[in-house]
């Protein structure tokens, strides 16, 4: 089984990168193995509402992510995104690649339902819990079962979080678990 890990920093060694190790290291121990997506900072383009994705379930745009995650999430058996919080809210570039990829994959029948997902967030200060709210509303409108942990998902980039890192390392076991339990 395998789950796709998403990392929405332009960072490829920041603090969500620190973050997503804890939870793949989680999963990885339960049986779960992991694959990772960095969206990095390169330029991603906004719907446009085109449509285009109606007939070919595919966002018309090639030059950036979206439809390398839509073809490899359809491969996946879950999905873990994580986020550097920006303006107490998701990064904005994840979010701009998100709105594609789950608009293209629910024009054609919700093809990521079924597929347990979690979101994980790193900050400095505060913001976690909306940008939060914002991943998982691209689940829940999927029909993809959310998994939870014991606090809010987050990680504190200033000095050492070991809070943070075992509200993670618990939401890697429970990930594995629901994926264990409902993926065939
Ligand atoms: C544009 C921008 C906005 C930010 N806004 C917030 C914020 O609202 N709250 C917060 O706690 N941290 C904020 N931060 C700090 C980042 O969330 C934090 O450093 C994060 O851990 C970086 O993750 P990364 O190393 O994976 O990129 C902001 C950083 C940037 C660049």
């Amino acid at each position: 089984m395998k789950v796709l890990v998403l990392n929405g920093s332009p960072h490829k060694a920041g603090m969500t990168d620190r973050a997503l190790s804890i939870v793949e290291a989680a999963m990885a121990k339960a049986g779960v193995e992991s694959e990772r997506m960095l969206i990095g900072n390169k330029p991603v383009r906004g719907c446009i509402a085109c449509e285009k994705c109606e007939d070919t379930g595919l966002c018309a745009f090639t030059d950036d992510l979206a439809n390398e995650i839509i073809e490899r999430l359809l491969a996946s058996d879950g999905l873990v995104v994580g986020t550097p919080v920006y303006f107490a809210g998701a990064n904005g570039a994840l979010l701009a690649l998100l709105d594609r990829v789950f608009y293209a994959a629910s024009v054609h029948g919700k093809r990521f339902a079924g597929k347990p997902a979690c979101a994980v967030t790193t900050l400095w200060r505060a913001g976690s819990t909306s940008a939060l709210d914002e991943l998982n509303r691209y689940f829940t409108f999927s029909g993809m079962p959310v998994a939870s942990s014991t606090y809010w998902n987050m990680m504190l980039n200033s000095g050492d979080d070991s809070f943070g890192e075992d509200v993670l390392h618990q939401l890697g076991e429970n990930m594995a678990r629901l994926v264990k339990a409902t993926r065939p």
